[in-house]
């Protein structure tokens, strides 16, 4: 059976870093409250010719680069992201045209944090489905630019980034032992909309809107969600948390990332955690993690990987592959 491998992995971060102690004089808060709470240390703020697709464009050009491929081989770029240089055409577009690409098709995936996993598992049917061959998998965010700078709730949370990776098909046996994607599970459920949502948008204020979240509410339901699609990816593949190598999560939040590895019996040294340098950067936090153990020699060839996000909806997924 046909299974999509990981070719390469990038990454790109804006220049300007913004530490904890560097919002004194933006809101009242401090860098303790935000390590305790958090795990965050610090995140990069994308400057104003930073946008959403040249850092997807870089990320990916990084990518084809680590697999040796060019923009030629590409023909599915498939980018995640909640913030998208224009309401249309879609970012992917925009990538795609940067990249040199007048082939193959491109579109953007809206599933707030999420949109990674939710992006690696569209690309996987689509090259499991004869639709692509090569697909550009891509979080990029500028979640900067919904901040409300004077919510010391929200602002202090995230960053701006993106990652990318590059899925290839290949022949599998149909075990668990081959290569590749192996299973997967989304969910959503729009009754917890009002929990983090963006208060503006084309069909209703005809603005960009500002990040509001009932942050406790999130953290209420984060565990639990993170944990449900787990166990279920878990169920299809007939592994247990002993079998998994590395659990890249979604990077919100230190104390929920712990908590979820906790419950799920999967030991600490195999989490990456990347929320220290980045921030939460939705969309990104995924690849930008995969891409910190692979560059730095933690995953390796063969490993099981376990990829989780939850995020805005909510939406909430799971992805297993093997490296
Ligand atoms: N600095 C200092 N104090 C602050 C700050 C800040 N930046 N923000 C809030 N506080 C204060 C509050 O006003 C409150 O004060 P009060 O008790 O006088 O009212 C106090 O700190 C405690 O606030 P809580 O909201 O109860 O703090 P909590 O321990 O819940 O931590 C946090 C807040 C970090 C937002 C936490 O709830 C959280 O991480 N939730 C999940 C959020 C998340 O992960 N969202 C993203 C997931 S989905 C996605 O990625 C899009």
């Amino acid at each position: 059976m046909i299974r999509s491998i990981v070719r390469g992995t990038g990454t790109a971060l804006p220049r300007r870093v913004m530490k904890n102690t560097d919002f004194a004089g933006v809101v009242e808060t401090s860098d303790e409250w935000i390590v305790q709470r958090t795990g965050i240390r610090q995140r990069h703020i994308a400057e104003p010719d930073e946008t959403t697709a040249s850092l997807g464009e870089e990320a990916a050009r990084k990518a084809l680069e680590a697999a040796g491929l060019t923009p030629a081989d590409i023909d599915l770029i498939v980018l995640a992201t909640s913030t998208p240089n224009n309401t249309f055409p879609a970012t992917a577009v925009e990538i795609q045209q940067r990249l040199g690409m007048t082939h193959g098709f491109a579109f953007d995936m809206q599933a707030v944090c999420s949109g990674f996993v939710y992006a690696v598992n569209t690309a996987d049917l689509h090259i499991r489905g004869g639709m692509a061959r090569r697909a550009l998998v891509i979080g990029s965010e500028t979640f900067s630019r919904l901040l409300d700078w004077n919510d010391r709730t929200t602002c202090v949370l995230f960053g701006d980034g993106a990652g990318a990776i590059v899925l290839e098909a290949a022949e599998g046996e149909g075990t668990l032992a081959d290569r590749g994607v192996l299973a997967a599970s989304l969910r959503s459920d729009g009754c917890h909309r009002d929990k983090l949502y963006v208060d503006g948008g084309p069909s209703t204020t005809g603005t960009v809107g500002h990040l509001r979240m009932e942050g406790r509410e999130v953290f209420k339901h984060a565990v639990s969600m993170i944990s449900d699609v787990i166990e279920t990816v878990f169920d299809q593949a007939g592994i247990t948390a002993d079998d998994i190598d590395w659990f890249v999560p979604h990077q919100a939040n230190k104390r929920i990332i712990d908590a979820s590895a906790k419950k799920l019996g999967i030991a600490p040294e195999k989490v990456v955690i990347t929320v220290d340098h980045h921030g939460n950067t939705s969309a990104a936090s995924v690849p930008l993690a995969l891409h910190t153990a692979v560059a730095d020699g933690r995953i390796k060839k063969g490993d099981l990987v376990l990829l989780e996000a939850m995020g805005g909806g909510f939406t909430w997924g799971a992805v297993l592959l093997r490296w």
